[in-house]
């Protein structure tokens, strides 16, 4: 078996979280958090959108959040520096994209490798990239569903830590499909966050064992 390259913390964690948009699964990993399920505390929310709901909410709700508008910046690698920067300031254990819709310069994913956490509305390595719901109905696939993987410099591709399935039905809409998996994704993104923090994630290779489901 490939040896162990990192074995998540066990320990209170301070989170940040990356996003875009809605929030919906922010909302979810800050529900678990709240409810004691997540041994950490939401230390950060960021934003590339000023309005985006997510990051209003956040404020609402009294977390710290930071808008970082990219017109600022003179490059994409400018602004992953200022993303470090909020990020190292605030000591943060793991950063969860939820929604984020930036990919992110090499430089972010070396400084947050194996603390960097993402959710994708798809069975990876099936359907990268945007729109997958759409592209999972049109392939004619049976069953879809969303991904928890660590983030590696190539997009949609680091390691799997959970995975749900979803069945896709003869008459679905993108819509339908997308709101199907959402139920998933607000299961198993907190899921996966509650594990890492409870010491129980291990990569060898590109796999990750989840410690301590028995045999
Ligand atoms: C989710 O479908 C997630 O899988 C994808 O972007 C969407 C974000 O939704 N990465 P929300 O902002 O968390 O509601």
């Amino acid at each position: 078996m490939d040896e162990v390259v990192f074995r998540s913390p066990r320990k209170k964690g301070r989170i940040a979280v990356l996003l875009s948009g809605r929030g919906s699964n922010f909302m979810a990993i800050r529900e678990a958090v709240h409810r004691g399920a997540i041994n950490a505390e939401i230390a950060l929310v960021l934003g590339n959108k000023a309005e985006a709901p997510g990051l209003l909410k956040a404020r609402e709700w009294g977390l710290e959040t930071v808008f970082l508008d990219p017109k600022a910046f003179a490059s994409r690698d400018d602004y992953d520096r200022a993303v470090i920067g909020e990020l190292d300031k605030r000591r943060i254990d793991l950063v969860c994209l939820a929604g984020y819709m930036r990919v992110l310069t090499p430089a972010l994913c070396d400084a947050y490798r194996h603390r960097l956490v993402n959710i994708h509305p798809a069975l990876l390595p099936a359907f990268p990239g945007l729109h997958v719901q759409q592209k999972a109905i049109d392939w004619g696939v049976r069953f879809s569903g969303c991904t928890v993987h660590f983030v590696a410099a190539e997009v949609d591709m680091g390691p799997i830590i959970l995975q749900a399935c979803v069945p896709v039905l003869q008459d679905d809409t993108e819509d339908a499909l997308a709101a199907r998996i959402l139920v998933e994704e607000h299961r198993i993104y907190p899921e996966a966050v509650r594990l890492y923090f409870e010491g129980r994630l291990e990569v060898r290779g590109r796999r990750v064992f989840v410690l301590g489901l028995g045999a």
